[in-house]
């Protein structure tokens, strides 16, 4: 039988995983100047955690969830976000007796029972930051500061920011007054979805993909204008921050987001050029989760990237935005007394730092160079019988043909020059 990896699913392969490190490293080296500590937390929690979290009136919750009872009887769901299960982590060993705001950054995989086309997949991978512990403005514009920055330092540009504050639980009751005021009877020309989530979360009406919710949707009240004081205060200065630090961005009143537990500043990035799953990235703060799974009333912001989608929009944007290392060198042999030497010269070189190549086929010298040549490497270091016996290798540049005699104890030293001198 022949059997394919599951729908939705991807394999990196090894030509791709180097993109993966080079971003990966970007990220590790902002973290740690922004001042955020990784976190890993398990790829399943229970189930509970996310309804409770991220909504049950949700998509993610409703529909996406791979959700299982275990051997015991317990039910569990692949995790499809990150944040509630930081804040699981965060409650669970009392973090919150560190110095607030506490700030973590996790990578790892996240799963959602979507249907899969380019960008949006079943199994994707996220970056995200979770600052937990401070109503600061500043905070917040931070969290939107950082993922731009990682989009700069790997090379992307034409990303739109989009900033919008949804208020707190207090603005929401006048907006869904207004909101059921202004629909009065409208209510019934919803989709069944809309018409249930108005009730549970108005909001929601503005996130609708149906075409004939979307029309409806064009003219009623926005949130912004039903801000209490303290949520209209709060986005204020996020605003001022934004401008001060020369952000670029763009207001929109109708950016709501798929995860209930929202509150105050929500924001999105997205790169027009990848079509429909155009979002790179996306946060917001969420000053009721932590109390919901069980801490104490503590405010919180974070963020997420979309990795696959992050990499996408590079491909189609930068074409080689990363240096693909390659072997410094090929040991070729001609099996014997050349082999024995050749494990030898390898083990050396491999442990004075050199990525160092063989062949472990018996192939003919042809065969190997062809080997050498397939993998990028550098240098060939041809050993045979008659240069031993003289204490020497022959050493090729694999580029230009050039050979030279290079003597067995300057091997390492001879190919970490030429790895000097032509780049890695
Ligand atoms: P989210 O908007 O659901 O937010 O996901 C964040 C990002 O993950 C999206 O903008 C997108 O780039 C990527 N993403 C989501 N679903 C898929 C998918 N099916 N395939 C590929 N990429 C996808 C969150 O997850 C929140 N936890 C973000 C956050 C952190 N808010 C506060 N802290």
């Amino acid at each position: 039988m022949n059997i394919q990896r599951p729908r939705g699913t991807n394999d990196i392969l090894p030509e791709e995983t180097g993109k993966w490190q080079f971003v990966e490293a970007k990220i590790r080296e902002l973290c740690r100047r922004y001042g955020y500590q990784e976190i890993r937390t398990p790829v399943f929690e229970h189930t509970e955690l996310f309804v409770r979290g991220i909504g049950e009136a949700t998509d993610i919750v409703e529909k996406e969830m791979y959700a299982f009872t275990d051997r015991s009887g317990r039910s569990l769901a692949l995790r499809p976000e990150g944040t509630a299960g930081v804040v699981r982590a965060f409650v669970e060993h009392r973090l919150d007796a560190r110095s607030l705001p506490v700030k973590l950054y996790y990578l790892g995989p996240m799963f959602r029972y979507e249907k899969p086309q380019a960008g949006r997949y079943r199994q994707f991978a996220q970056f995200g930051v979770e600052a937990i512990g401070s109503i600061d403005p500043f905070l917040d514009v931070e969290m939107i500061m950082l993922p731009i920055e990682l989009y700069r330092a790997c090379g992307l540009d034409g990303f739109q920011v989009q900033v919008n504050s949804i208020g707190c639980p207090k603005c929401r009751v006048q907006y869904r007054e207004a909101l059921l005021k202004h629909l009065g009877a409208n209510v019934d020309q919803f989709c069944p979805n809309c018409r249930r989530r108005i009730e549970r979360n108005p909001l929601r009406v503005l996130d609708c993909k149906e075409e004939k919710c979307r029309a409806l949707v064009g003219q009623v009240p926005l949130i912004t204008d039903y801000l209490c004081l303290e949520c209209a205060d709060h986005f204020q200065q996020v605003k001022e921050y934004l401008d001060q630090l020369g952000i670029d961005y763009v207001l929109n009143p109708q950016l709501v987001r798929g995860l209930d537990y929202y509150t105050k500043t929500v924001f999105e990035i997205t790169v027009p050029t990848l079509g429909a799953q155009n979002a790179i990235g996306a946060g917001g703060r969420y000053d009721g989760l932590v109390e919901e799974v069980g801490g104490k009333p503590l405010p919180a912001v974070g963020y997420a990237v979309g990795l696959e989608r992050l990499l996408l929009a590079l491909d189609q944007q930068a074409g080689r935005y990363y240096e693909e290392p390659r072997p410094d060198a090929y040991v070729a042999h001609f099996g014997g007394v050349t082999k024995a030497k050749a494990v030898e010269i390898v083990t050396d070189l491999r442990r004075r730092g050199l990525w160092v190549e063989m062949d472990y086929l018996g192939r003919s010298l042809k065969a190997q160079m062809k080997s050498a040549d397939k993998l990028g490497c550098r240098s060939a270091v041809i050993i045979g019988e008659s240069e031993l016996e003289r204490q020497i290798v022959k050493v090729r540049h694999m580029a230009t043909g050039d050979e030279q005699d290079v003597k067995l104890d300057q091997i390492a030293a001879y190919l970490t020059a030429d790895r000097e001198e032509h780049g890695a």
